[in-house]
Order: C-alpha cells, then structure tokens, then sequence
C-alpha cells in the first residue's frame, strides 16, 4: 500500500512552501547573491524545508555551497534525494535540528529563511539570528507574512494568531530598518502567486485522496484538503500577505 506522506503530496507541484512562483525565487536568489555566475558563494538556510531555494540556487550557481538545517527529517530526506537527481548533493550540508542551535565555523554569504521565521521567534529574533551568522557585507533574504488589510476576528480565529502577529507591510519593513537592515530589494507575492500555492497544495492533497478511495487514510486526506481550502477560501485569502526581502546591514 502506499504511504501516506502529507508533505510529499502537497508539496508535489510547489516544492517552495510559501506563496511565491519559480520565477520569482530565482529573481530572489539572483539578488541575493549577485550576478556574478562565477560566484562561490556559502548559503544558509534556516528552516530550510526540503530545500527548494538552496537547490535552485546550487543549479543556479555551479560554484555555491549551501547549508540546509530543519527539524522535519522527512523533508531534509527530500532535499538530499533531490539534490543528487541534480548532481548538486556535493555542495550540500543538511542538519536535522532547531534552527537557533544551528552554529558553523564560518560565516555564511547569504542567510535565508523563508515562511520559517516562527522557527527562530519571529521577524526580529530571525534577523538577529541571519546577523550572527553573515559575513561582512553579506545579505539576508527574508519572507514573513503580514496584513493586507486588517483581519477581522474571524480570520484571526482561524489562522489562530493575534492582530499583532503581523504588521501590515510598511510597518514590516519600519520593523526591520529600525533592527538596522536596509532593504535592497522586496518581492510581495501576487493573488496569483498565492493562489497558485493554496490550490497546489489543496488541490494535490485532494486528488490523492480520489485516487486512492480504498487508502485507510483517504477520508484524513480529504478533510485536510477541504478544510485547508475553506481557511483559505473564507478566511485569509487577500487579508495575510507575504513578502520577500533582500537585506544588507545598515552601516
Ligand atoms: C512553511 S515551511 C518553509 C520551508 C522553506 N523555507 C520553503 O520556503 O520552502 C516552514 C519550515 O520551518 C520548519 N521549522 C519549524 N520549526 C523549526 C525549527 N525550530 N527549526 C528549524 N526548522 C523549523 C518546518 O519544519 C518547515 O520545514
């Protein structure tokens, strides 16, 4: 019978966990590490998934290292699987544990951590941590949610967070230039983007669950897709936003 990976499933059309095209996150990493393709540089990622951006951007850059670390087991075994159907797994370290334990003898060029900044205790406390861990003159690349617009009580009730989770996007970035970062660049996903990430998720859990009717986990399966989609549908959908930020340290 075949395993009921919830992970595997959802993420099978949109290896990237957050609310952002392919395009956009090569844009991204272009811009976070430079556009010099002879590059060598060393990448971090904290909270780091099954690695998507550190694989797009060892493809990307044939001279680049990078360091994965996150406490799922199961999606390091993808990013290390995927990255030897790349040929990149040489140039890729992956650590199985809590992101703020996370200590390397060197610095890093670029520190990311995308849709994961709750691993480290929030906004502040991920910069703090992409800052301890940089080398001179290196760059973070940070992506949190924040509002769109207000949220009512029941959009809070359903995503489970307080009004203060979350900032709307100037006061996202008044928060981060008052920690002394300096955006260089920022993407705010598009409906689109976001869209094209619930209905992956959604949609690729729900059609697991047709396909494989007899499956003892099919009905589980079912339920998540749909109540994922109805928080979705008639909860968040315009009023959580996302954005995405290359970061230099304010001198
Ligand atoms: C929404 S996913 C984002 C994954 C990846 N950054 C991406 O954009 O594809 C959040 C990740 O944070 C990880 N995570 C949660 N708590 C963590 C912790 N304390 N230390 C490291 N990773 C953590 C989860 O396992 C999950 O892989």
């Amino acid at each position: 019978m075949q395993p009921y990976d919830r992970r595997l499933i959802t993420h099978a059309r949109h290896p990237i966990a957050a609310p952002l095209h392919p395009h956009s996150v090569l844009d991204l990493i272009e811009r976070a590490v430079g556009d010099d393709d002879a590059a060598r540089p060393r990448i971090l990622d904290l909270g780091c998934g099954e690695g998507a951006w550190l694989l797009e951007a060892l493809a990307h850059f044939p001279g680049a290292r990078a360091v994965g670390v996150d406490i799922d087991g199961a999606g390091l075994e993808r990013a290390a699987e995927q990255a030897e159907a790349l040929g990149v797994a040489d140039r890729l370290e992956l650590h199985a544990m809590p992101a703020a334990d996370y200590r390397a003898a060197e610095p890093f060029d670029v520190v990311l951590c995308v849709g994961a900044t709750h691993a480290l205790g929030g906004l502040l406390p991920t910069l703090e941590a992409a800052r301890a861990r940089l080398a001179p003159g290196g760059r973070a690349l940070i992506g949190d949610g924040f509002w769109e617009r207000e949220p009512s009580p029941a959009v809070l009730e359903i995503l489970g967070e307080s009004p203060g989770a979350y900032a709307g996007l100037a006061g996202t970035v008044d928060r981060i230039t008052g920690a002394g970062w300096t955006p260089v660049y920022g993407h705010t996903s598009t409906l689109d983007e976001w869209d094209d990430y619930e209905w992956s998720w959604t949609g690729s859990l729900a059609e697991w669950a047709l396909d494989h009717p007899d499956h003892p986990r099919a009905r589980e399966a079912a339920e998540t897709a749909a109540a994922h989609r109805t928080a979705w549908l008639h909860g968040y959908r315009g009023t959580l936003g996302f954005v995405t930020l290359v970061l230099r340290r304010t001198v």
